[in-house]
């Protein structure tokens, strides 16, 4: 048996495929465009290995995405790709269109496709399992209640309804064509092998790097932070486990204010890492022009995944958050080779201008 994993080269795909080898001998074959955000530097410890087998490609090509399922005999797909950073959805929203809403569709009607065929057994086992986001569901006000997998569906930016989009699309490939789906959707993720445009490694490498630790507004929005691991574990629980055509919210019960997160790391940076001149990295901290339709707080309710599958995550944000700065400050060959021209170039777009 082998799985097809799509976007394995990106920050929670990466780390799935060697969570996924490092527990099992099932092959996994990986699709990935290599767009800004893969990096076969992630999945380097895996060269030689067999069981990894690797494919650049989009997930919108129908074709080759159908002949590798048949190839491979393919029993789960877990599909990550997506253009997944929301500041570049505001900047430029096509590719988030071509990907995540075309891409997501050309993959459904590969996947269709090759499940037609599939002998009734095989079809039976099948699964796709669609990884989103908490983002789908909008923004809360401070007191309401967590995202549960019934809340509605109001997305706020580019990014947030191209994901949403793309689960309508699964989930009318069950409800129409019986397409065996299950469906997370997680908050905000992470660790290792985070790309340094997101929030957590952003400010680790700022701050190493003796730049601004940029605040968008006035930091007071709320994330709900899980470990990238115990998000694996999470997706390797629902596809082991999970009921055909559910959806499944994964959340740490982790809601920290943007400013808090950012303080946190200054004070393990201090800890493990103190400045030359002896003052705290919080000293780098700076406010800048807010995101535009900046979703104010997202909670999820992970209790379903929790009571019917007995997930829950390993990690505390406090324990998450070490290993995580720990992890930057071992592998800082690893950024610095992400730190290029494009990279800087987005910094440039971004950023400049933007200091309040
Ligand atoms: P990422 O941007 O780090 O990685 C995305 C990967 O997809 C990259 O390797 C990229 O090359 C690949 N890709 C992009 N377009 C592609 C295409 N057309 N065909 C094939 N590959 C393509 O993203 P991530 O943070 O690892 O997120 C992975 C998935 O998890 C996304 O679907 C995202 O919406 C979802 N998600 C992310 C978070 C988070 O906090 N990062 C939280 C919840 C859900
Ligand atoms: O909630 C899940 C989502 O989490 C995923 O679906 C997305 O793919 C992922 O990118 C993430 O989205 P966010 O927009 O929440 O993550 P980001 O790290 O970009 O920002 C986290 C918070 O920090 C957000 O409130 C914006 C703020 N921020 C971000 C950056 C990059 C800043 O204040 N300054 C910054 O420079």
């Amino acid at each position: 048996m082998t799985i097809l994993v799509t976007g394995g080269a990106g920050f929670i795909g990466s780390n799935f495929v060697l969570d996924w080898l490092a527990g099992s001998d099932e092959p996994v074959v990986n699709i990935d465009k290599l767009t800004y955000a893969g990096n076969l530097e992630n999945l380097a410890s895996l060269q030689g290995d067999g069981r990894h087998i690797f494919v650049k490609a989009d997930i919108g090509d129908y074709a080759v995405v159908l002949d590798l399922l048949k190839k491979d005999k393919i029993r789960a797909v877990v599909n990550f790709a997506a253009e997944s950073h929301v500041d570049r959805s505001i900047h430029g929203p096509e590719d988030f269109i071509q990907t995540n809403i075309l891409g997501s569709f050309r993959l459904l009607e590969a996947v269709r496709c090759y499940w037609n065929g599939l002998d009734e057994p095989d079809k039976q086992a099948f699964r796709l399992l669609h990884v989103s986001t908490d983002e789908v569901y909008g923004s809360l006000e401070k007191t309401d209640p967590q995202f549960s997998e019934t809340h509605q569906y109001r997305p706020n930016s580019p990014y947030s309804a191209s994901k949403a989009a793309s689960d309508h699309l699964v989930r009318a490939y069950h409800h129409t064509y019986g397409l065996p789906v299950l469906t997370t959707n997680c908050s905000n993720n992470y660790g290792p092998y985070h790309f340094p445009e997101k929030l957590i490694p952003l400010c680790i490498q700022n701050a190493l790097m003796g730049k601004a630790l940029p605040i968008y507004g006035d930091g007071q929005q709320i994330r709900d932070w899980l470990y990238v691991k115990d998000h694996c574990s999470a997706i390797r629980r629902v596809l082991a486990a999970g009921q055909v055509g559910e959806v499944y919210n994964v959340g740490g019960w982790n809601e920290k204010a943007n400013l808090e997160v950012v303080h946190t790391l200054c004070n393990m940076l201090d800890e493990l890492k103190p400045r030359a001149d002896g003052k705290s990295y919080a000293e780098q901290i700076t406010y800048v022009t807010d995101r535009p339709g900046h979703d104010r707080r997202y909670a999820i309710d992970a209790t379903k995944l929790q009571l019917e599958l007995g997930w829950k995550p390993a990690e505390t944000f406090d324990t998450g958050i070490r290993k995580t700065v720990q992890w930057y400050l071992e592998h800082q060959s690893w950024v610095n080779n992400v730190l290029s021209g494009d990279y800087q170039s987005w910094l440039e777009k971004n950023y400049a201008g933007r200091e309040a």
